[in-house]
Formats: structure tokens, sequence, C-alpha cells
């Protein structure tokens, strides 16, 4: 089972096409880490989890939802990480993930994707984010061959740069980078809801028909990019810049 979290949509197509090139089925964690709700899934086939990369790692929200939920039949994992550029050095905590769900570690994928965190970067444009995702698609059929083929990812190389980034300043981005503060509504807001609709952590609430941020932000941009009318900012950084979605993945029929 291929089990997927997402902000933007990248995994989830990432997610889609590798269930469909491993006839498996896909499940969306969005409903389990919204509720509180502990997964209880079961699965002859491998489980792929698939994610972004947040700061050289998996989402925190995401290995909260492995590790309060319950996998049952096949014991291998394997992990396919979405990212803008790099995912750094994520293998030995997603290999301690295993150990503690006693899953076996079956190896991390990363899959360029474009980029969506628009708090600190640029989103590209819809052709060039067209443009990212035809180039991702060849390192996905090589993924789900190697799973359909019982084989694990190749480890991935590291540097001393990247073991820092997924050490030491994946854990100051979260200390001093994650918060919803800087999240502002402008009078373009037609209090449709949406923003609380996409929250995957059930994180905002409409006050007077506008979005009120709590505190359990993660910085998945669901609510910037995925405001209809773009009323909402991060800051002034976020200011003129493309707001992203990933658009649904469309099974080739004449390459199955
Ligand atoms: C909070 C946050 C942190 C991110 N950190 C990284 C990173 O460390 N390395 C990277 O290459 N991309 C990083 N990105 C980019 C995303 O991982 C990438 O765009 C991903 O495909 C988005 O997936 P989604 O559309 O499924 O949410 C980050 C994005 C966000 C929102």
């Amino acid at each position: 089972m291929v089990v997927y979290f997402t902000g933007t949509g990248n995994s989830r197509y990432c997610a889609e096409f590798l269930a469909d090139k491993l006839g498996d089925v896909c499940t969306d964690a969005f409903h389990y880490i919204r509720e509180s709700v502990a997964a209880e899934l079961t699965s002859d086939k491998p489980w792929v989890f698939v994610s972004p990369t947040y700061a050289w790692q998996l989402p925190r929200v995401f290995v909260r939802f492995i590790r309060g939920g319950w996998f049952g039949g096949s014991q291998d994992a394997y992990f396919v990480m979405t990212c803008g550029s790099e995912a750094g050095n994520p293998e030995p905590a997603n290999r301690l993930l295993c150990r503690d769900k006693g899953l076996v570690y079956r190896g991390t994928a990363p899959i360029v994707m474009p980029e969506n965190y628009i708090a600190m970067f640029d989103a590209p444009g819809p052709e060039e984010a067209g443009r990212i995702i035809r180039a991702a698609r060849p390192a996905l059929e090589q993924a789900a061959e190697r799973i359909r083929a019982g084989q694990d990812f190749p480890t991935l190389r590291v540097t001393p740069a990247d073991k820092l980034k997924s050490g030491l300043i994946n854990r100051a981005f979260y200390r001093f980078q994650i918060k919803a503060s800087p999240f502002t509504v402008s009078d373009a807001c037609i209090g449709c809801g949406r923003c609380d609709t996409v929250c995957p952590l059930n994180n905002i609430i409409l006050q007077d028909g506008r979005p009120v941020w709590g505190e359990r932000c993660t910085h998945c941009m669901a609510c910037i990019c995925g405001c209809p009318t773009h009323a909402i900012e991060y800051g002034r950084i976020s200011k003129g810049k493309p707001r992203y979605q990933c658009p649904p993945y469309q099974p080739d029929t004449h390459t199955k």
C-alpha cells in the first residue's frame, strides 16, 4: 500500500503514479492526521511512504502519523521523499523509524519535484513545473521497478553538509522557522473556508469569515497555495510569487 502526506499535491502525484505502476492502492494520511486518529492498515504488498521533504527529513507530522499507526501484513517499508532540490541525509532517521515500528527498511528515494515552499523560496510557474514533473517520471518508474522486483533502493550518498542539514539545521528550522504568526489575509478573502478544509493539522478556523491560524502549523503551504483568490500572504516574502499546486496524476495508458 502506498501511503502519502501532501501539502500541495506533489507527493499525491508521486503516490498515485507508484500505486498505478505497482497495481496497488493509495491511502491519504490527511484525515488520520487532521482528526488525530491512529491508522490501522493492512497490506500484503510493501509499504511505500510518500511525503515531501521538510528541512532534509520526513515531515515530523508524517513521522508522528507512522509512529502512531499500526501497519500489518507486509513488513517491508520504502520511503519516497519528494523535494525541491535535495533530501539531505534522511536515511538514519527513516531506518530508526522502521526499527521502532517492526518494519524492514528498504530504502529512501528522493524525487525532485517543483518547489512549493513560498514562505522561503520561489515556486515555479505552471510551465516550468510541468517540465520538472515530466523529468521526475523516470526516477519514479525506477523506484516502482525496484519495489516490484523486491530490491532495496540504492543507499543515498551523503556529504558532511547533508548530515548537518538533516541534523542540527533541521532542529533549528523547526524551532525558529515553522510558525503561523506571519500568515495574513487580505480583503481579497471571500470567506470560502478552503484554507480551513485543506489544512491537514485542522489549524485554521474562520472568525467573521476570515481565517485565523492556531499553533499547530507545519508550513505545508496548503492554505496559502490553495487559496482561490490569493488572499493569503506569509509576511512579505510570499508577495508576488506564484502559488503552487501540482496538477492531478493522469495515468498514461500507452506506457502501462
Ligand atoms: C516546510 C518545508 C520545508 C522544505 N524543505 C525542503 C528541503 O529540505 N529540501 C528540498 O529539496 N525541498 C524542501 N521543500 C520543498 C518540498 O519538499 C517539495 O516542494 C515537495 O515536493 C512538496 O510536496 P507536496 O506538494 O506533496 O507538499 C520544503 C517545503 C516545505 C513546505
